[in-house]
C-alpha cells in the first residue's frame, strides 16, 4: 500500500506538512438560510418560535439603531452640559450594546438566524435615518426619545405575543432587558429637555 506522504514539495516553494499550513482558502458554504428554524430540543412549538425570531429580529435591528444612534450624539455633543451628556450617552451606548447581544443569541436559542451586518440592519429598522450631520442638542435627544418609543412599543407588542404563543423565555427578556431598559434611559434623556435656568438674577 503507498504511504500517504506528509510533505509536498513544489519547484517554486519551501516544503511544508500538508497539517501545518491553514486551509485559508475555502469556497464560501451557508449552512442555515436566513429565516429558516433549526429543531431544538426545546419544548416549543414550531410557530411559536417562528413568530419570535420574526419580532426578535425586529427588535435587533432597532436595538443596534438606537445603540450607534448614541455613539453618534456621544461624539456630536455640543453645548453647556457636554460632559455629562457625553458621558451619559456613552454609558446608554453600553447598555444597549450588552442587549444586542442578548437579543441575538435567544433568536439562535430558538432556531433561527440573526441578522448581524450593516446592511441588513438599515433594511429592516423602523428608526428614521439622521442626516450625516451634526445636529443641535435638543434635536439629538428628541431624536433618542423618538427610537426609544418605537422600540418600546414593538417591545410590549412583541412581549405580549411570546406570551400568548407560550414562549416565556422570550417574554422575559424582553419584559427584564428592552422593556425596563428602554424606560430607563428615556428617563435620563427626557429630563434633559426641561427647561433650566443655570444661573438667577432675580435673586
Ligand atoms: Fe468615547
Amino acid at each position: 500500500m503507498a504511504k500517504k506522504s506528509a510533505t509536498k514539495t513544489q519547484p517554486d516553494m519551501i516544503p511544508s506538512t500538508d497539517e501545518a499550513q491553514p486551509q485559508f482558502r475555502v469556497d464560501y458554504r451557508e449552512i442555515q438560510a436566513f429565516g429558516t428554524l433549526k429543531h431544538l430540543p426545546i419544548a416549543l412549538e414550531g410557530n411559536a418560535r417562528t413568530q419570535s425570531v420574526s419580532l426578535l429580529n425586529q427588535l435587533l435591528a432597532d436595538t443596534m439603531t438606537i445603540r450607534d444612534l448614541y455613539k453618534k450624539h456621544h461624539w456630536q455633543m455640543t453645548g453647556a452640559t457636554f460632559y455629562q451628556l457625553h458621558l451619559l450617552l456613552d454609558k446608554h451606548y453600553e447598555e444597549q450594546a450588552e442587549v444586542v447581544d442578548t437579543i441575538a443569541e435567544r433568536i439562535m436559542m430558538l432556531g433561527g438566524v440573526s441578522i448581524a451586518m450593516a446592511p441588513d440592519v438599515a433594511e429592516l429598522t423602523t428608526i428614521p435615518r439622521p442626516p450625516k450631520g451634526r445636529e443641535d442638542v435638543p434635536t439629538q435627544l428628541s431624536r433618542l426619545l423618538q427610537a426609544h418609543e418605537l422600540i418600546l412599543k414593538e417591545a410590549r407588542d412583541a412581549a405580549d405575543a411570546a406570551d400568548e404563543a407560550g414562549d416565556d423565555g422570550t417574554n422575559d427578556m424582553i419584559v427584564a432587558s428592552i422593556i425596563r431598559m428602554n424606560e430607563s434611559q428615556v428617563w435620563f434623556i427626557a429630563e434633559h429637555l426641561s427647561e433650566t435656568v443655570l444661573t438667577r438674577s432675580d435673586a
